[in-house]
């Protein structure tokens, strides 16, 4: 099983230029996680600021026990390891070939002997559907197959924690759903703990069973896939629907007379440039028939079931919905019994357990400018903090 990912209080600055604060989160094992963000919102800079690449501010960063932010250059050189990162561009070597490329960090990082090596290179090109490419050079392939080279490459060390920046640029939709399968079947073949780094919309939708944003310096919310795709909060619908309605402006953020002004186009009949409402839980891809089942939907499905009651009712019900008859009877819920405040608790439920009203610091929402210590986000937590 993939390794927990804890990262509390994370804040990353790059002289006077905040990048985000207070980055709270955990990335539960073996579950596969999205972080969405507009551009420029510091997302890439997260991700290296997870592996010790670039140093925050404070915060700590937790894996197996070791803080990566304050440990020493020789734990975090054994706790990198851990690792697997497919960075944007697949960073590859352009005057390596494909072989080569996969190749390089058994040689860099292990005694493995070449018939070692080359047992482990050709595994992990054919996981990643590239069998038969090894003697290619990256400038004579596509975009989608240096993403998976470079994917073919994070994975030779055994990952237990993988980390994609956006694996979907500068794909079309089509390679976009080959690799998204992809991730899907990793996370299945190895039970590593996956987060993808990303603005793709559908990617977002069917793939992770977690779902971050970072928006004006902060993380907006983080938590099961069901909370954001149902969320009500301006900046994750305008996201969604790829709306110029609502926050996010062509430079990050907007000031309120844009946003009025905008808003008045749109309601004298000024179509702006958005599908149609497209929130709502769709169905999670699934592993290749034929792989092995994905451990981390059933221990997903204890952890969010504990957490449930303080979830927003949106949230809840597409969650109790997703559940078989049998886990349902399981997990003592149906869905009838969700939604509508201040409906009487069935006898034998929880209490508070599926009420339509959350207290209002249970529901996520936008950091304010300034903040006082507390926090009202959404967060998972980690099987050994149990819910609250
Ligand atoms: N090494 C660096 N030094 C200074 N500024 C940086 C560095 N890396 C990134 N930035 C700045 O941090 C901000 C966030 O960048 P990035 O993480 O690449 O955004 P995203 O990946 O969300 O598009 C940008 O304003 C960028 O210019
Ligand atoms: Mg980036």
């Amino acid at each position: 099983m993939g390794a927990e990912v804890v990262v509390e209080g994370l804040t990353k600055s790059f002289g006077k230029q905040a990048i985000w604060r207070d980055v709270t989160l955990t990335l539960p094992p073996g579950e596969v996680s999205v972080m969405l963000g507009p551009s420029g919102t510091g997302k890439s800079v997260f991700l290296k600021s997870m592996i010790g690449l670039l140093k925050p501010d404070r915060g700590r960063c937790v894996i197996n026990g070791v803080d990566i932010v304050t440990c020493s250059e020789h734990k975090l050189y054994e706790t990198r390891k851990l690792f697997g990162v497919l960075f944007q561009d697949g960073a590859l070597f352009g005057s390596m070939n494909l072989y080569d490329n996969v190749a390089f960090p058994l040689r860099e990082h292990t005694k493995k002997s070449e018939t070692e090596i080359r047992k482990i290179v050709l595994e992990k090109l054919e996981m990643t559907g590239l069998a038969g490419a090894e003697t290619k050079l990256p400038g004579e392939i596509s975009g989608g197959m240096r993403k998976r080279a470079g994917l073919s490459r994070a994975l030779v060390l055994d990952p237990e924690i993988i980390l994609c920046d956006e694996p979907d640029s500068g794909l079309d939709p089509v390679r976009t759903t080959y690799i998204s399968q992809l991730l899907i079947d990793l996370n299945a073949q190895i039970d590593a703990t996956i987060l993808i780094v990303s603005h793709n919309i559908n990617l977002a939708r069917t793939v992770p069973d977690n779902i971050g944003m970072l928006f004006r310096k902060e993380l907006v919310m983080f938590g099961p896939r069901e909370v954001l795709l149902t969320s009500d909060e301006p900046v994750v619908k305008q996201f969604l629907n790829g709306s110029r309605l609502g926050p996010i402006g062509m430079s990050e953020e907007k000031d309120s007379a844009t946003m009025a002004e905008e808003q008045a186009l749109a309601d004298a009949g000024h179509h702006d440039g958005s599908t149609e409402d497209v929130r709502g839980i769709v169905p999670q891809l699934e592993a290749t028939p034929g792989l092995p089942e994905r451990k981390g939907i059933r221990r997903r499905k204890d952890r969010v079931m504990k957490i449930l009651h303080t979830l927003p009712p949106a949230a809840q019900e597409g969650i109790v919905d997703s559940l078989t008859p049998e886990e349902q009877q399981r997990y003592g819920v149906s869905p009838h019994h969700l939604v509508g405040a201040g409906q009487q608790q069935p006898s034998g439920q929880l209490p508070n357990q599926h009420h339509g009203q959350l207290p209002a610091d249970q529901v996520a929402r936008l950091p304010e400018p300034t903040r006082p210590g507390g926090s009202h986000r959404m967060r998972p937590r980690g099987p050994g903090q149990d819910g609250p």
